[in-house]
């Protein structure tokens, strides 16, 4: 819940960040001083509240999701084009102001890739749940057994104990897709539907 109000709070703040910012980036380019001093002297308040707001609930989810290659490419250009914009602003340089501002601008797609890939496998889960009963068991004795057992509980090849595991379905999901330390990733063989019931199977094993 406080995870979902987070990630709204980011967005949000976000969007606005980025709509003032291309704004004034505009205005820089485009010579207009005096316009662009009336912004940054009206918005300078809203701006620290909302740049404030993005960077809180940035690392709150940052602390609360597993994280990968993609949110890391995004923190290179998020803290990439800070210390630029400063600079391009300091010194009215247009093409400092413009290299920022597309930075910025990658690193929102950054996050939209992100999201992609972490709301497939969520929403996949809701239209696959109901008929995958016997499939899931199938996949894991097929895929699964040989490491943690029928009961979850065998542990070989230093596998963990999946009767006491405390993971997160998406934390299970994106490990049973990518694989972890001793354990292989299933991401070639076995589709979303796939991993999503398995994942919603193992649970079932919890004691
Ligand atoms: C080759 C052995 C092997 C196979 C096959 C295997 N795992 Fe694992 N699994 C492991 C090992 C080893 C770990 C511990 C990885 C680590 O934390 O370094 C693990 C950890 C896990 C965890 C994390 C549990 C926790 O609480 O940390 C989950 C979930 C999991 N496996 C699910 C699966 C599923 C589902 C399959 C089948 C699709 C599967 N595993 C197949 C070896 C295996």
């Amino acid at each position: 819940m406080l995870f979902k109000a987070a990630l709204h709070l980011h967005l949000t703040s976000v969007i606005l960040f980025l709509l003032l910012y291309i704004v004034k980036t505009y205005l820089l380019v485009s010579n207009k001083d005096e316009q662009l001093q009336k912004i940054r002297k009206t918005t300078r308040i809203p701006e620290m509240i909302i740049s404030t707001l993005f960077l809180v609930t940035g690392v709150y989810m940052a602390f609360n999701y597993p994280l990968n290659v993609m949110f890391w490419i995004k923190m290179v250009f998020v803290f990439a084009s800070i210390p630029l914009a400063v600079i391009a602003y300091k010194r009215n340089n247009k093409a400092l102001a413009v290299v920022s501002l597309l930075m910025i601008i990658a690193a929102y797609g950054c996050a939209e890739m992100i999201k992609k890939q972490n709301a497939k496998p969520i929403t996949a889960v809701a239209t696959t749940s109901v008929d995958t009963d016997i499939n899931a068991h199938e996949i894991y004795t097929s895929n699964c057994a040989n490491c943690h057992g029928e009961q979850g509980n065998l542990m070989l090849a230093g596998a963990t104990n999946l009767q006491t595991s405390t993971l997160t379905q998406p934390e299970m999901v994106m490990q049973i897709t990518n694989g972890k330390g001793a354990m292989p990733a299933f991401g070639e063989q076995l589709n979303d539907a796939q991993i999503n019931a398995v994942a919603e199977y193992i649970v079932t094993l919890r004691k």
